[in-house]
């Protein structure tokens, strides 16, 4: 068993919620007007989750899909990860406000500070097009490597048809997410999770309330 520690989080390193540190505020209200609630409630009934187990939500942001878990599993244990500070001083808070626990660690996906097998399900939602191309694979082994030989990945990330590359400029999300959104155009996403060493089911795709497609991967240990 090994145990690794995360590097001390940077600003530089990672892409916030909305793509620019200042955006964090609004980040709920996006949130809300795109309608990823529903997203999140697929994800919880896809996981199966039983009283006892051990949740991870990888780049958990505000807290969103954690607090829902919490709400549907109250026996369940719940982590969540993410390097920006202000995001886990809101999960925080709104963790506090409807009195769930769960535990809050600053780190990054590619160096999960987590022993192996320590989880029986990971959670990543909407966060892996915020990582360039090694640090999705770099992502994906250490996922892996944490999650028990029967556990659960489930995976959210934005399918794009390779037609639409416009459009996160258009929405403002800057260059460097749009070049990370290369990686996600056809079933790119669920062939490099199972190059990561999982078995990946058939793709669920939802449309976004305001336009977009998010596919969610539900992916197991080989
Ligand atoms: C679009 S937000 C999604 C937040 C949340 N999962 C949700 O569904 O509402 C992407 C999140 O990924 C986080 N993130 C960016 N780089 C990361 C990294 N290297 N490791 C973990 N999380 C990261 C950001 O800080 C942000 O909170």
């Amino acid at each position: 068993m090994t145990e690794r520690t995360s590097h001390p989080p940077n600003e530089r390193d990672y892409l916030p919620g909305l793509g620019k540190h200042f955006l964090l505020p609004f980040y709920d209200v996006v949130h809300h007007l795109f309608g990823l609630a529903p997203i999140h409630q697929e994800m919880i009934t896809l996981a199966g989750l039983r009283a006892g187990h051990r949740v991870l939500d990888v780049g958990c942001g505000t807290g969103n899909l954690l607090r829902s878990t919490g709400k549907r599993h109250r026996d369940v244990e719940l982590v969540g990860l993410d390097p920006d500070p202000k995001a886990l001083a809101r999960a925080r808070r709104k963790a506090r406000r409807g009195r769930h626990v769960m535990r809050l660690d600053r780190g990054f996906a590619q160096e999960l500070p987590y022993p192996d097998g320590s989880f029986d399900l990971v959670f990543s939602s909407l966060m892996l097009h915020h990582l360039d191309t090694a640090s999705k694979d770099a992502m994906l082994a250490e996922v892996r490597r944490v999650l028990r030989p029967d556990g659960v990945l489930i995976l959210a990330d934005v399918v794009r048809d390779g037609h639409d590359h416009h459009a996160h400029r258009r929405i403002g999300t800057g260059r460097q997410m749009h070049e990370h959104l290369h990686d996600n155009i056809g079933d790119a996403v669920p062939k490099r999770i199972a190059a990561a060493g999982f078995t990946v089911e058939p793709t669920r795709t939802k449309t976004l309330r305001l336009g977009g497609t998010i596919g969610i991967e539900v992916a197991r240990p080989r």
